[in-house]
């Protein structure tokens, strides 16, 4: 197994069939989930962090598949899950703050329990905005801050929590976090997943569209004769 040495370890992106059925009720829960967010994904793909290539068995139909992949060893664990599966992902070397693309040029980002685990989430929410085409969706599985008592208790732990799992962070307020960078959540469904540790906030599937910036035709490249 190649070593990985930047992949956060989210307590709610593991759980290996090792552990026992409460490990394996979590496991069959998170895949489900897995499959809604990036199942119906269609068009220009780009993935943010897929760690061991968790979501590649679930894609049905990107016309092309970008991993943006930090941690060297995950990228060589993706690239062999990619291989395994006869399944066309290109994997780089990029951090999410600076993807390696150009403006407007992708349809669908898709972010599953990673959001938690960047350095820089609003740099990260302004990326994935500027890469986004007009119509684009940022579509999401994170897990986030509780409200009341247990997110304050989020709040204590965050420091600790961080350190032990290598950068992932129980205290984001993700979904917060996109509307003030301008998206606007089209849908958010929050759930408790099963066997979860007590500390770990609820999970929110959802959907964001793009910010607002000009008119989108004002914006394509094609329509004001930059046919590059
Ligand atoms: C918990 S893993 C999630 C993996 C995968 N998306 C999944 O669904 O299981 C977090 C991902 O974020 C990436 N990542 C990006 N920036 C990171 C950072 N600053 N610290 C830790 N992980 C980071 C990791 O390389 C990893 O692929």
């Amino acid at each position: 197994m190649a070593r990985t040495d930047r992949v956060a370890r989210c307590p709610l992106a593991r759980s290996p069939r090792r552990g026992g059925p409460a490990c394996r009720a979590h496991e069959d829960w998170l895949s489900q989930r897995r499959a809604e967010v990036v199942g119906p994904v269609r068009g220009r793909v780009v993935e943010l962090g897929d760690g061991t290539g968790a979501n590649l068995p679930h894609y049905r139909g990107p016309r092309w598949l970008l991993v943006a992949e930090p941690d060297a060893g995950a990228r060589t664990v993706i690239d062999r899950q990619a291989a395994d599966l006869g399944f066309p992902a290109t994997v780089v070397a990029a951090d999410p703050e600076r993807l390696p693309l150009p403006d407007g040029g992708v349809d669908v980002v898709v972010s599953v329990l990673a959001l938690c685990a960047v350095a820089d989430l609003d740099a990260t929410l302004a990326e994935i905005g500027r890469v986004l085409a007009p119509w684009g969706r940022l579509v999401f599985l994170e897990h986030v801050r509780s409200a009341g008592f247990p997110g304050r208790c989020q709040d204590l732990v965050a420091p600790l929590w961080s350190r032990l799992a290598r950068g992932c962070r129980p205290d984001r307020r993700t979904v917060a976090a996109m509307s003030a960078a301008g998206f606007r959540i089209t849908e958010a469904e929050f759930r408790a997943p099963p066997g979860r540790l007590p500390l770990a906030g609820p999970v929110v599937r959802g959907v964001a569209a793009r910010p607002e910036r000009g008119a989108w035709w004002r914006e394509t490249r094609w329509l004001r004769g930059e046919r590059t």
